[in-house]
This record gives C-alpha cells, sequence and structure tokens, in this order.
C-alpha cells in the first residue's frame, strides 16, 4: 500500500489518511473500466429488479463505494468488509448519503471480518454480482489472491479492483520525472517495506496486480486493465499536503526497513520536503485498475 506507514498500525489505517487521499484516488481512477463494469451488471441483471449485491473489501471509510455508487445501475445493496469496526461505523455513515446512478438511496450491510480468515470469504461473496476493492491489493499475499480468484470463480462473480499501487513512484517537475539516485534508493528500501507480512501474508507490494491478473485469467476471466496514476502537480495543495504526507511515509518505512541509514534518509526526507514546500516538484504514484470478468462474459 502507498499509505505512509506512520499512518497505519499493522494493516489499521488512519481515517485521516484515508480522506487526505479520497480526491487524488478519485481523479485518477479510470472512469471506462467504472462504466464497462456498470454495463456487465445491466446486461446480467436483464429484466431482474432485485437490489445487486456488491461486495467492498477493506472498505475504509467507503471511499470506493462512494465513487461507485452513483456510476453503477441500482437498487444496490453493499456489503461493507473491513476489520476495523470505526472505519466501518464512518463507511456506513457515508453511504447512507449516497445514491444509486438512478438516484435512489443504498441499502447496505456492514461485516467485521480478517479477511485472513480463508474460511469468512466464500460467506462475503455469497450471492453478490460484484466484488470490489480500492487501495488493498498490495497488502495481499499470492496464496490470498489465488483463495479470491477461487471463491469468484466458483461463483462467476466480477471483480473491481482499483488504484492498486504498482511499486513505482518519483518526484516530477516541470520537464517531467527527476532522476535521482537518492529517490530510487529510498524508494528500494520502502519497496522491500511493502514485502513484509501485512496481515494476509507475506504482501506482494507493487507485484500484486500481475498474480491478481494471472489468478483469474488461469480461470478464463476477460480482464480489462488501466492505468489510474496519482499526479500531485508541483506547487498544486495535493502536492503540499498528500505530497508531503508520502515522503513522510515513505521515509518512516524507508527507515524501519534499513535503521543504520536513518540519518541519510532523514536528510532525503527534509531536502523533499523542501522541494514540495517550494513547488520545486510534485509527485508521481503509480496505480493499476482492473476489472474481471467470468467466463461468457463477451456473449
Ligand atoms: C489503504 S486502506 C483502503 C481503504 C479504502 N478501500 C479506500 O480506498 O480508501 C486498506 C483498508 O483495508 C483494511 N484492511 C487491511 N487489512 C485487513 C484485513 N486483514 N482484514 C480486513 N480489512 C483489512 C484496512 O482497515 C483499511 O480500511
Amino acid at each position: 500500500m502507498n499509505a505512509p506507514d506512520n499512518s497505519a498500525v499493522g494493516s489499521r489505517f488512519a481515517s485521516d489518511w484515508l480522506a487526505l487521499r479520497e480526491s487524488a484516488d478519485h481523479a485518477a481512477r479510470c472512469a471506462e473500466l467504472t462504466a464497462e463494469a456498470g454495463a456487465w451488471l445491466t446486461r446480467i441483471r436483464a429484466s431482474n429488479s432485485a437490489p445487486l449485491t456488491l461486495v467492498d473489501l477493506g472498505c475504509g471509510r467507503a471511499s470506493n463505494p462512494a465513487y461507485l455508487a452513483s456510476r453503477l445501475p441500482g437498487p444496490q445493496r453493499w456489503r461493507l468488509v473491513d476489520h476495523d469496526p470505526a472505519l466501518l461505523e464512518s463507511a456506513r455513515q457515508r453511504l447512507a448519503g449516497c445514491q444509486d446512478a438512478a438516484g435512489k438511496s443504498l441499502d447496505s450491510e456492514r461485516r467485521q471480518v480478517d479477511l485472513a480468515d480463508a474460511k469468512a470469504l466464500p460467506g462475503l461473496l455469497d450471492g453478490a454480482e460484484l466484488v470490489c476493492a480500492s487501495a488493498l491489493l498490495d497488502l495481499c499475499s499470492a496464496a490470498w489472491i489465488e483463495t479470491l480468484a477461487e471463491a469468484c470463480a466458483a461463483r462467476q462473480l466480477a471483480a473491481l479492483f482499483t488504484l492498486s499501487v504498482d511499486g513505482h513512484w518519483q518526484f516530477i517537475d516541470a520537464d517531467g520525472a527527476r532522476r535521482d539516485a537518492e529517490d530510487e534508493w529510498v524508494r528500494g528500501q520502502f519497496v522491500d517495506h511493502q514485502r513484509r507480512d501485512k496481515g494476509l501474508g507475506a504482501a506482494l507490494g507493487g507485484e500484486a496486480p500481475a498474480a491478481l491478473v494471472s489468478a483469474f485469467e488461469k480461470r478464463g476471466y476477460r480482464i480489462a486493465r488501466a492505468v489510474s496514476p496519482w499526479q500531485l502537480a508541483p506547487g498544486s495543495d495535493a502536492a503540499l499536503t498528500l505530497g508531503q504526507a508520502l515522503v513522510a511515509g515513505w521515509a518512516a518505512a524507508a527507515v524501519e526497513q534499513c535503521p543504520a541509514q536513518a540519518a541519510r534518509i532523514e536528510a532525503w526526507q527534509l531536502a523533499r520536503q523542501r522541494d514540495l514546500a517550494n513547488g520545486r516538484c510534485g509527485v508521481w504514484v503509480g496505480h493499476v485498475d482492473l476489472l474481471l470478468l467470468p467466463p461468457g462474459s463477451d456473449d
């Protein structure tokens, strides 16, 4: 996950951090994949007017359903899944103010579940048409992704996984990407840190999107993919707020990964925070969106 590690305890994420990233997340998402998911849901519903059941894994404060609801057909019933009860309650309150594409209010149910419990997964997916998640995949292990793909395939369930980090980030200025050996060294520490166990087995970090594609492809799914990077322009509010939080988080993770180099990392952090504050650079963070449609979806 590209969240600053100082805002996460294990795999617990501060609500403030999730709120801070939300507008960059919504701006970065691929609208075409959402539209394709909506078209698929409309097709499979035909004339059935029962509510669609949409599952959001690792829902946090419901940023993902808040984005998707008005872009997908209704009626909708959201199954909000997280292990953090406070985030689940914020998510419930948030969805109470959201509408589907027809302007109708949404139904929701909360499931406080540790996704590490493989036995819980089938029950979370039963009766659903679409499972989605945003900014979750990097926390997951290869085994967890296989279990998810198997459970989805058994139910012919579509999946929409958005804003999954691909492991790349860089500073940008008016001429584009800045190349800097120290940035690359810190990024290397961060990438290694991302691969620690985040509660769902050895995390795949930026390798997770490829593992998801492979797990669903071998089960006959059709995959649509798009890039969805954050692009925080130099001098923008987002570079000053989200950008500075990112640098703090990357530095904290790098120090945890390589404590012997704490002074070097602190010097790097001070220099980058200064560059962001002066508008000399912005930040680019690589993400991937994936829509996975079950076999027969082309018919
Ligand atoms: C980076 S946040 C993303 C939240 C939200 N999807 C968004 O886009 O803002 C990851 C979310 O996954 C949840 N999470 C992490 N590990 C989990 C686990 N083992 N079981 C259930 N939820 C988990 C966290 O509580 C957090 O809400």
